[in-house]
């Protein structure tokens, strides 16, 4: 099968056994090996901690990278468990992956019906605002600017896709929170965290599944301080010193249409301009062999 940009997604079974899709076009996976079904779960809904809202409140949501919808699904099924309803949005470009996920019997096994049914009319229904995500951002600001509680943000890597991880993106996605709202994302490179902190918001990192203190599993941010209280913990003095280095020079998309090539090459050309220190030498002090984006 081909997606909408004529190159084909190819179906992966992921580490704890759900479903995931891998894309040449991206050359990236749309899960960690580990687990598509494990990463929603620990990455997505765990630090969205809905605890924090009393039974039959109503959550405004945006999926960004919507995707197979596995984080979508992910989601309604916590939401459903704690009774809570959800008025969702989703931005995506590309209707085949979902096409995909909800034509499969592994994917619709990991799902409960009522979660499938849901995840079904979701993908289906208008709230779903097909196309360029920088584009249909727009259309969403005009809806609900301040209004949405979560933004759960699922693109590809920075470097495959920094247009959406661009500094005007993430300030358009962080418009959209209400003071308690969290913006929730996978990655943890200082570019995209100094582009949230730019943006107004208080940053945590997401801890990793190993415990240990070193490596987040990625970022929360929100308007408001962020609570100290597992699965989210405050940066720690190496994560913030990574920002101020070259890899915390933003990803910049001013027109809202550069193409992945044009982004990447006028960041490489701000770094080599800058007076920042270099992450290298960052890596030095910190005695780190790799992991640092
Ligand atoms: C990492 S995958 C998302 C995984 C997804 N959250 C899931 O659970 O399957 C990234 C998604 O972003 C979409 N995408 C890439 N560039 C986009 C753009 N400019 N606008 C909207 N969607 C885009 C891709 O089609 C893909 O579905």
């Amino acid at each position: 099968m081909t997606s909408n940009h004529g190159r084909p997604l190819l179906p992966r079974i992921s580490g704890d056994g759900s479903f995931s899709l891998y894309s040449p076009e991206f050359a990236e996976g749309f899960h960690s090996a580990d687990g598509a079904l494990g990463e929603a779960r620990r990455v997505y809904v765990e630090p969205a901690q809905l605890d924090r809202f009393p039974r039959k409140s109503r959550l405004v949501v945006v999926d960004v990278g919507v995707g197979t919808g596995t984080n979508t699904a992910a989601l309604i099924e916590s939401i459903q468990k704690r009774e809570l309803m959800m008025t969702w949005w989703g931005l995506e470009q590309d209707p085949l992956p979902s096409q995909l996920a909800l034509d499969d019997p592994g994917f619709q096994a990991q799902w409960p019906q009522p979660v499938l049914s849901q995840l079904n009319q979701l993908i289906h229904g208008d709230t779903l605002l097909w196309g360029d995500a920088r584009q249909r951002l727009a259309d969403l600001q005009r809806l609900q600017a301040g209004h949405c509680d979560l933004v759960l943000l699922d693109a590809f890597s920075p470097r495959r896709c920094p247009q959406l991880w661009s500094q005007e993106f993430l300030r358009g996605l962080a418009s959209l929170l209400t003071p308690q709202g969290r913006l929730i994302t996978y990655c943890s490179a200082a570019a995209v965290r100094r582009s949230l902190i730019t943006a107004g918001l208080r940053l945590s990192a997401i801890c990793s599944p190993q415990g240990s203190g070193r490596w987040s599993a990625g970022t929360v941010a929100s308007p408001t301080p962020l609570p100290d209280v597992p699965p989210l913990r405050p940066l720690t003095p190496m994560e913030l010193e990574h920002l101020n280095t070259r890899a915390g020079e933003p990803y910049k998309d001013p027109g809202g249409c550069g193409t992945a090539e044009d982004i990447l090459a006028a960041r490489s050309l701000a770094q080599q301009g800058s007076r920042a220190e270099s992450t290298s030498e960052w890596q030095r002090r910190w005695r780190l062999t790799d992991g640092a984006q």
